[in-house]
């Protein structure tokens, strides 16, 4: 089983470029079965849950090929609406080709996506809107079919501004009969790059960004080549293993605008942040000062960043409050962090952290992308040698995190089965 070995200690310093946006370029890739001409995508960044979205559209048979950093798609001749089951249970992101599939055929068969680590993840808001939009929705033997002659533009009110099923419901209304306007919609930025990308093969879609938004359905969608934002949860990610190791790294091809929640909460702890246009400069040369968190929907503070926020404020100065309202069950990397030497309590969706000296290394399992990614930082942290198992599900979200970290002054190796 491939692990990360980290020797801790390490300030990282230097200079990185932030690749594409993976929870951009999913929808994106997905919403490319809604355009009968080939479309290019740039800047796609090489992760698994990518491999695996291009699978599923050379399944149902699109022609898909990766040229450098960019994705060639072309869904003219797309021939089946079943997403493969067994592509589907590797990645639930997969249900963002139920909208897409719906509005180009009126019909499309899902696996139902499985819970995961953080939470139980149902996808009502999706089906109900779906259901809003004419769809008639049939689950069972753990599947969802969705079928509907056409689809006519509604009103639609999300219970919570979820990120997927406003992104879905804004795929399956761009080619519906009439203006279709979803209230309480998700604002973050990989919806509005997904938006940017339809309206630009001749969709009309207004508001994403804001909590109203409004999409006219058209008949046709257009080929168009089209650049992925750069992915604020990396970058970010990168800023809280530079403030962890008390280093000074610069981020390139980044957006600040982006990150306001995390640095702002990178200033109030007392680390030196500059930005300039796409760059992003923090240094950080003494302890961090403990602050309270919350996360929140964009433009709050994003649930992505709790678990690399909290094992970087494992050290800090003081006692810090860390809030998780997005997902139920988004702790499970305390315990790891704990047998590192945290001093971590957790009551329901509040974990308090109360700064140490020192981590200490350990070997520790990474059970989710971002949990994963908190591990790594301790591990950078930490006094002597830890190794962080699990790495298929950081090998999700980071592309090549190792080659990074050590072009930055980390000592992390990827290694092989335990000796
Ligand atoms: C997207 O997931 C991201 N994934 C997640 O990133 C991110 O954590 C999340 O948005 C929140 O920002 C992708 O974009 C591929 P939600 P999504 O629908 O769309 C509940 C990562 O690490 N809910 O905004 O699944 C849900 O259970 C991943 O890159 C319903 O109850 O998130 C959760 O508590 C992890 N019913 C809350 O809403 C629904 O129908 C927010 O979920 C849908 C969601």
């Amino acid at each position: 089983m491939d692990a990360f070995e980290i020797h801790g200690g390490s300030p990282l310093c230097g200079e990185t470029q932030v690749y594409g946006a993976k929870n951009a370029a999913l929808p994106i890739l997905a919403a490319t079965v809604m355009v009968e001409e080939p479309c290019v995508i740039d800047n796609v960044p090489d992760l698994e849950d990518v491999r695996v979205m291009m699978k599923i559209l050379q399944t149902l048979g699109a022609s898909v090929r990766r040229d450098g950093t960019s994705v060639v798609v072309d869904a003219g001749n797309l021939r089946s609406t079943n997403v493969p089951a067994d592509l589907m249970r590797r990645m639930r992101s997969s249900i963002f080709l139920m909208g897409p599939l719906l509005a180009r055929f009126g019909d499309v068969r899902v696996s139902k996506p499985g819970g995961c680590v953080i939470g139980q993840r149902p996808v009502d808001f999706h089906l109900r809107g779906m259901r809003a939009l004419g769809a008639s929705i049939e689950e069972k033997h753990g599947f969802i079919r969705c079928s509907s002659n056409r689809l006519f533009g509604t009103e639609i009110v999300l219970d919570f501004p979820s990120v997927g099923a406003t992104e879905n419901l804004i795929m399956a209304a761009a080619l519906a009969d009439g203006q279709t306007v979803i209230q309480n919609a998700a604002r973050e930025p990989e919806i509005v790059d997904l938006a940017n990308f339809l309206n630009a093969c001749g969709a009309n879609i207004e508001g994403v960004g804001e909590d109203t938004v409004r999409v006219q359905g058209v008949h046709h969608l257009h080929g168009t080549r089209h650049r992925i934002i750069p992915d604020r949860i990396v970058a970010g990610t990168m800023l809280l293993t530079v403030a962890a190791t008390r280093g000074k790294v610069t981020l390139t091809k980044a957006e600040p605008a982006h990150l306001g929640a995390l640095l702002a909460k990178l200033k109030q702890a007392g680390v030196r942040v500059h930005t300039d246009r796409d760059i992003i400069t923090i240094e950080c040369l003494k302890p961090l000062r403990a602050v309270d968190m919350r996360t929140a929907p964009y433009p709050g503070f994003p649930t992505d960043l709790q678990a690399p926020f909290m094992a970087a404020f494992t050290t800090a100065e003081g006692t810090s409050v860390i809030r998780e309202s997005v997902f139920e069950a988004r702790f499970k990397h305390v315990n790891e962090l704990t047998r590192m030497g945290a001093d971590i309590t957790v009551d329901l969706q509040t974990a308090v952290v109360r700064g140490v000296s020192q981590l200490s290394g350990a070997t520790v399992e990474a059970t989710d992308l971002r949990g994963g990614a908190a591990l790594v930082i301790a591990g950078l942290m930490a006094d002597g040698v830890t190794r962080v198992e699990g790495l298929q599900h950081i090998d999700r979200g980071y592309q090549q995190l190792d080659v990074y970290l050590r072009d930055l002054g980390a000592v992390i190796t990827r290694t092989g089965a335990m000796s």
